[in-house]
């Protein structure tokens, strides 16, 4: 099939990549000029596992381009999918003027019958929003549909989650459009939910944010656990197991932060206020996730008299494992907190350095999580990546000034850390006292 994808990011530039490798011909538009200059020379804007060596491979064979160019991407193409960004407003409301004006350069530029896809979340009625905008404004008499088919992708497996998704949700008008988009998906040989346009929509917010308020859930009972002597990760298990809980999204800490968990909760929250509807579960899950920040900085300043001077190792930066995003990152708040109390932070990260350098150019960034340790007074593990899971704890102690560990993410065993002399605090896990 010949598919256009609107907004090269996250979601864009893997979808298209994946399309291709499936054989579809694929043209990417973007207005970043430098973006796609970048992807034409096969460099990445994300960091993102296999994503290179996908792009570069289908381009080369000629099955993907890259243009500013979005006249040629509308007309050349039968499917067109809008993968634009929909930041958050002040006020929780989704932005969605950048999905409106892909929406208007559609209506420019559409010659015949096309399939214009939203596959950014969006908030229920934005697929009868861009269909009011294109029949409004386009410059031929030709028809159109409009589909919702949101994108589950999580980051750091994003292909894998594309080429396996749990499900394919198409919200069409009607079963012929949803029959074209079928075929597409067919080769990938997943469940596919076949609906309505809103109920698309929501399928995707609804999903988000009961991931989001399983997250919640399980570090609301961590605090629980830490209050009461218990620990968090046994309840977690012994939650899991029960196979209508399920063990996934249990895992307490630091809570979620990314560029999806912590706007779709707010957006969702705002839409169900906007038609009338009580937001409270959701303003809840909001805000213990706001506090979990704080849960660590309260143990790490019980610790100390004073931070003046105390400098912190800090192992992970993005706000999840193999992914250098830093959106909404829990590192961020608390390297905040850390520098305003004059403490000092050395930090490592595999991936997300670069990006913390931009807002944080005064911190030390070392080699590696060694490095990060050396003459540090505690050591807080903020994102958990594999490599930091089987350190040499040996070699850490040796290195650091006190050997204090604070786990903001319960990757490390008590026992194992308090036999090889650490002092250790977990997230949910009572001092036994
Ligand atoms: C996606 C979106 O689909 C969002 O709705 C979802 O919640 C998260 O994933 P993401 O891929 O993370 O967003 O966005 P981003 O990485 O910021 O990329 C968006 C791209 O769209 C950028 O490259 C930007 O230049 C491009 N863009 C934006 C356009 O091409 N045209 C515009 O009018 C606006
Ligand atoms: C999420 C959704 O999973 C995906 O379906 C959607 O398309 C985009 O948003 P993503 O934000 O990439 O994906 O990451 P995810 O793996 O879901 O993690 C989100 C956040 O929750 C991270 O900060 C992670 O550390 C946190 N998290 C996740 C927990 O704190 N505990 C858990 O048990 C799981």
């Amino acid at each position: 099939m010949n598919i256009c994808v609107v907004g090269v990011g996250y979601v864009g530039l893997v979808t298209g990549a994946v399309f291709a490798d499936l054989g579809n011909d694929v043209i990417c538009v973007d207005i970043d000029e430098a973006k796609i200059e970048n992807l034409n020379k096969g460099i990445m804007p994300i960091f993102e596992p296999g994503l290179k060596e996908m792009v570069v491979h289908n381009k080369k064979d000629g099955r993907l381009s890259f243009t500013t160019n979005l006249k040629s991407g509308v007309r050349e193409s039968d499917i067109i999918f809008i993968g634009v960004n929909t930041p958050p407003k002040d006020n929780g409301e989704t932005d969605l003027s950048f999905v409106q004006s892909v929406a208007m350069g559609i209506a420019e530029w559409i010659d015949d019958y096309k399939i214009v896809v939203n596959k950014s979340t969006v908030p229920v009625g934005t697929g009868d929003l861009v269909r009011e905008i294109i029949e409004t404004n386009k410059r031929k008499d030709v028809d159109f549909d409009v589909v919702s088919n949101p994108e589950f992708l999580r980051e750091g497996s994003a292909i894998k989650d594309t080429l396996m998704p749990d499900r394919i949700v198409i919200g069409a008008p009607s079963k012929n459009v949803a029959m074209k988009l079928l075929e597409l998906y067919a080769v990938l040989e997943r469940p596919m939910i076949i609906t309505d346009v809103h109920s698309a929509e929501i399928i995707k917010y609804a999903s988000n944010a009961f991931l989001a308020t399983k997250i919640s859930f399980i570090n609301m009972i961590s605090d629980l656990c830490e209050l009461a002597n218990a620990d968090v990760n046994q309840v977690a298990k012994g939650m899991g197991t029960d196979a209508r809980i399920g063990g996934l999204f249990l895992q307490p800490g630091l809570g979620y932060g990314g560029s999806c968990f912590p706007k779709d909760s707010s957006s969702l929250a705002h839409t169900v206020r906007k038609v009338g509807g009580d937001s409270t579960l959701l303003d809840a899950v909001m805000s213990i996730n706001a506090k979990r920040s704080s849960q660590i900085l309260k143990k790490i300043e019980k610790q100390f008299a004073s931070l003046d001077g105390k400098v912190f190792a800090m192992l992970g930066l993005a706000f999840k494992p193999n992914t250098d995003d830093i959106r909404d990152a829990k590192s961020l708040e608390i390297i905040e907190s850390l520098l305003k109390q004059k403490a000092k932070v050395r930090a490592y990260d595999p991936a997300a350095m670069d990006k913390v350098k931009k807002i944080y150019p005064d911190i030390v960034y070392c080699q590696n999580a060694y490095e990060a340790t050396e003459g540090a007074d505690a050591m807080l593990l903020i994102t958990e990546w594999n490599e930091f899971r089987l350190l040499n704890f040996e070699k850490v102690l040796s290195l650091m000034r006190t050997p204090i560990v604070f786990d903001g993410r319960n990757i490390y065993s008590v026992r194992r850390m308090k036999g090889l002399g650490f002092e250790y605090y977990g997230m949910g896990i009572g001092t036994g006292e």
